[in-house]
């Protein structure tokens, strides 16, 4: 991040959390410019010091006069803080990227994947005077998203079928504390502490914790099915999905099965993928050598490997592949702050 006083004030909510820690580092490896930071939280952190860029900061009880002056806010502090806090700041000329579900669906609100949908926040820019908001889409939708939409442009994608592998870091800082503590204690032959998941996360996995819908799918499946629709701008794209945490610290993966209107051959698809910005391919058949969410964590690029034909799909009209992102980071922080980028 680099001190200018013509740059944008910056406000970060949530500060403290998983994500906002991330948007400091983010926002220090990208030079970001800026000409003040407020750093935001709850109560609790209130008073609490941060140190960024050999500067102290103070961190600040989140309220309604928080946002005078602040020219882009960063939200990640739940669903609930975005919804109460969101619309104050932009009545007060802020540009919000919030990185809860809050507003993700409203009509009118730009949700936006910089490699993919740039075009949706189109007009809005820091000096118009204007606030507004646009809001990151859900991590594992940006991290599929990342890989399928190159050969979607190409081939059109008409089904998608995701099953996910995810990480404790996507449920937030106390949960990735939770999979280090249980799995010290069931190494020690101790019962697992079960406060956040209700249920042993170490050496185990189980189906995402996100609530059920009456269609039997959870919220996080439904977040890819509606996500997707939106930011393709295509009402019509089929995608169903499947939702799994897995005892990994950090990033998720993901096998993704496309179906296209139009044939794509592997060598194509893979030549397209080399080529897609904010991937690298890791593919290596001989050696066995695929995408892993530790290569991929605390990194800002998508991995993909697995590149190979559906063989249950007649001809070149089906795919799978397999993809690992930093949810944190291009899942959260570093799509966000693409998005801030843009606003200048
Ligand atoms: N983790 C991910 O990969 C990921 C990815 C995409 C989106 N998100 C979204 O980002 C948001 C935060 O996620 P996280 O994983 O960073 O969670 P987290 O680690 O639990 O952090 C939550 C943050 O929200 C703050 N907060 C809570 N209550 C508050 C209040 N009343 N007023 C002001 N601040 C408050 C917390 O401050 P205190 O420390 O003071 O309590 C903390 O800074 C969520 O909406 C989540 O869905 C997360």
């Amino acid at each position: 991040m680099s001190l200018q006083e013509n740059g944008p004030s910056i406000a970060i909510v949530g500060v403290t959390g998983a994500v906002g820690q991330e948007f400091l580092s983010v926002l220090s490896g990208r030079n970001f410019p800026y000409s003040s930071l407020k750093l935001l939280a709850s109560k609790r952190s209130a008073g609490k010091t941060q140190l960024f860029e050999n500067q102290q900061y103070t961190i600040q009880e989140l309220n309604e006069e928080c946002f005078d002056g602040v020219d882009i806010a960063l939200f990640s502090a739940g669903g609930s803080i975005s919804k109460k806090f969101g619309p104050i700041a932009v009545e007060k000329g802020t540009i919000v990227v919030d990185n809860s579900s809050a507003f993700r669906m409203v009509e009118g609100v730009p949700l936006v994947i910089p490699e993919v949908n740039p075009e949706a926040m189109e007009g809005i820019k820091v000096g118009s005077g204007r606030g507004g908001l646009i809001a990151n889409p859900n991590c594992s939708t940006i991290i599929c998203l990342m890989a399928a939409t190159p050969l979607h442009r190409r081939a059109k994608v008409t089904r998608m079928v995701v099953s996910t592998y995810q990480a404790a870091s996507g449920a937030g800082a106390a949960a990735m504390e939770e999979l280090l503590q249980q799995t010290r204690e069931v190494l020690e032959g101790q019962e697992p502490t079960c406060e956040i998941f209700n249920q042993q996360y170490a050496f185990n996995l189980f189906s995402h914790n996100a609530p059920i819908m009456s269609n039997g799918y959870n919220e996080e499946e439904m977040k890819l099915v509606k996500e997707t629709r939106k930011i393709w701008n295509n009402m019509d794209v089929k995608v169903t999905a499947t939702c799994i945490r897995v005892p990994v610290m950090r990033a998720h993966a993901e096998s993704v099965n496309l179906q296209f209107e139009n044939p794509l051959d592997e060598n194509t698809a893979r030549e397209i993928l080399s080529k897609a910005p904010g991937l690298v391919i890791v593919d290596d058949r001989s050696a066995n050598r695929f995408p892993t969410p530790l290569e991929v964590s605390n990194r800002d690029a998508v991995a993909v490997g697995r590149i190979r034909r559906d063989v249950s799909q007649e001809g070149d009209y089906g795919l799978d592949i397999f993809v690992c992102g930093d949810q944190i980071r291009k899942g959260a922080a570093l799509n966000a702050v693409q998005i801030a980028e843009m606003l200048l």
